[in-house]
């Protein structure tokens, strides 16, 4: 398959913003559509809308059939052993604020300790500082150097200081999580989850990788990454909007409560007990987003057609103009290198931290805000600003960033178009 005949399965992108051809360089924020999601949405909207799982009726089980169908799609996608381990949300923000409250009401206590990276959004950050804030337990920093790469020493330090330090009260203190990014949706660089999830399981501590990026650029196999948790968005993988996957492992998810709590996911109710409904649907209170949700086979189908070695190709040399476009120009900053880590094995040093489409930088003399604005009269859709991820842009000393990121229906015309545009926008503003 070529670029074009994939870009082609995506109507939007023959649309034109203020008379020019739309080049749509905000992928990481959100994904755009192609037809056999948007009309199998209006297909189940149209003619099976009903609540999933509550009536006999037809239009019910063809509902609660379609759902059920995504599950399996969000199961195979991610290889997860079990459907059970599926848990449907409404994006990637609700999948790890689910864990920080569940996890964290039932394993995490006063003097207990959360290991967050620095480079998260804000969605993987927050959860965790209000869930410290409600339970005393502290947030731990694994730091990233200039280049955007993780401090793992650090982390085997926090590691053992759980093992052995001394929490609130005298109680033995404990690193009870590791939460981190597969791929920062600033940095855009493939961090080496297998390796903290190795050096965290090794001192008995789960790690909940933020997917959210990692599910767009990568091959995500749960059971051989051996996450405890991996949370990711349906809409930046091409799905509809307001939808989400937690993926949890089945030993976690049976040890934890329920986050919210209503219809469906209970089994039996008395005016003042209730007890739960077995996975997934303990986890899935209320109305789900039925006819969203239900269209991930096709979005993930997509995904996999993105894999052609044909389309990867022209993907990666995308990437590597824009690499180099952006790095050749002497007063733009490009944030993230890639690097190599030590094997874990030999101790040889091996490619890391890869580039994964997403190019954040800033440039001398003109204002991010600015820059986005020109190239947006000139129909190229770039994000600008802090990303939400202020820590990762304040580490760099600046207050916000432009980021252009790619999609495989990106083109390498349209990357050349944005490279010209980006060196008048800057000719105009300065
Ligand atoms: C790395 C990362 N984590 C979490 C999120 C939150 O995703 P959502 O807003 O779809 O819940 C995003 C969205 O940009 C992200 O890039």
């Amino acid at each position: 398959m070529t670029t074009q005949e994939f870009r082609d399965l995506f109507p939007i992108l023959k649309r034109k913003v203020y008379g020019k051809d739309l080049v749509y360089l905000d992928n990481a924020a959100t994904s755009q559509r192609p037809q056999s999601v948007l009309d199998k949405f209006l297909r189940l909207s149209r003619e099976s809308n009903a609540n999933i799982y509550r009536a006999v009726h037809k239009l019910s089980a063809e509902a609660t059939d379609a759902y059920e169908q995504a599950r399996e799609a969000a199961r195979a996608f991610i290889n997860a052993g079990s459907r059970e381990e599926i848990i449907f949300t409404s994006g990637c923000t609700a999948a790890i604020n689910t864990v920080a409250y569940s996890f964290g009401q039932a394993f995490v206590q006063a003097g207990d300790t959360i290991v967050v990276g620095e480079g998260e959004h804000h969605s993987n950050l927050v959860p965790w500082q209000l869930l410290c804030e409600r339970t005393g337990a502290s947030l731990r920093i694994l730091p990233i150097d200039d280049k955007g790469h993780w401090d793992l020493s650090t982390l085997k330090e926090l590691l053992l200081a759980g093992k052995s330090g001394e929490g609130a009260a005298g109680a033995p203190q404990r690193v009870k999580l590791v939460a981190v990014t597969h791929i920062s949706n600033v940095l855009g660089l493939v961090n080496p989850v297998e390796e903290v999830i190795r050096l965290s399981h090794a001192a008995g501590v789960p790690v909940l990788v933020d997917g959210a990026q990692g599910i767009v650029h990568e091959r995500v196999d749960v059971q051989a990454m051996d996450c405890d948790f991996y949370a990711f968005s349906g809409h930046k993988v091409y799905a509809a909007t307001g939808t989400g996957v937690l993926y949890g492992k089945k030993q976690w998810l049976e040890q934890m409560p329920p986050f919210l709590s209503g219809g469906e996911m209970v089994g039996t109710v008395t005016l003042d007990h209730a007890d739960f409904a077995g996975l997934p649907h303990k986890f899935e209170a209320g109305t789900g987003n039925f006819a969203s949700i239900a269209t991930f086979p096709e979005a993930f189908e997509t995904a996999l057609m993105a894999r052609d070695p044909d389309i990867a190709d022209a993907c990666e040399s995308v990437c590597a103009y824009l690499e180099e476009a952006l790095r050749a120009r002497g007063d733009v900053r490009l944030y993230g290198e890639p690097g190599t880590i030590a094997d874990a094995a030999t101790g040889a040093s091996r490619p890391a931290y890869r580039r994964a489409g997403v190019f954040s930088f800033t440039i001398d003399g003109v204002h991010h805000e600015d820059v986005a604005q020109v190239l947006d009269k000139m129909g190229i859709a770039v994000r600008s600003g802090l990303m939400c991820a202020e820590p990762v842009i304040r580490h760099f000393g600046v207050n916000g960033m432009v980021r252009a990121s790619l999609a495989p229906y990106n083109t390498m015309e349209e990357a050349e178009t944005f490279i010209k545009c980006l060196d008048k926008a800057v000719n105009l503003l300065r």
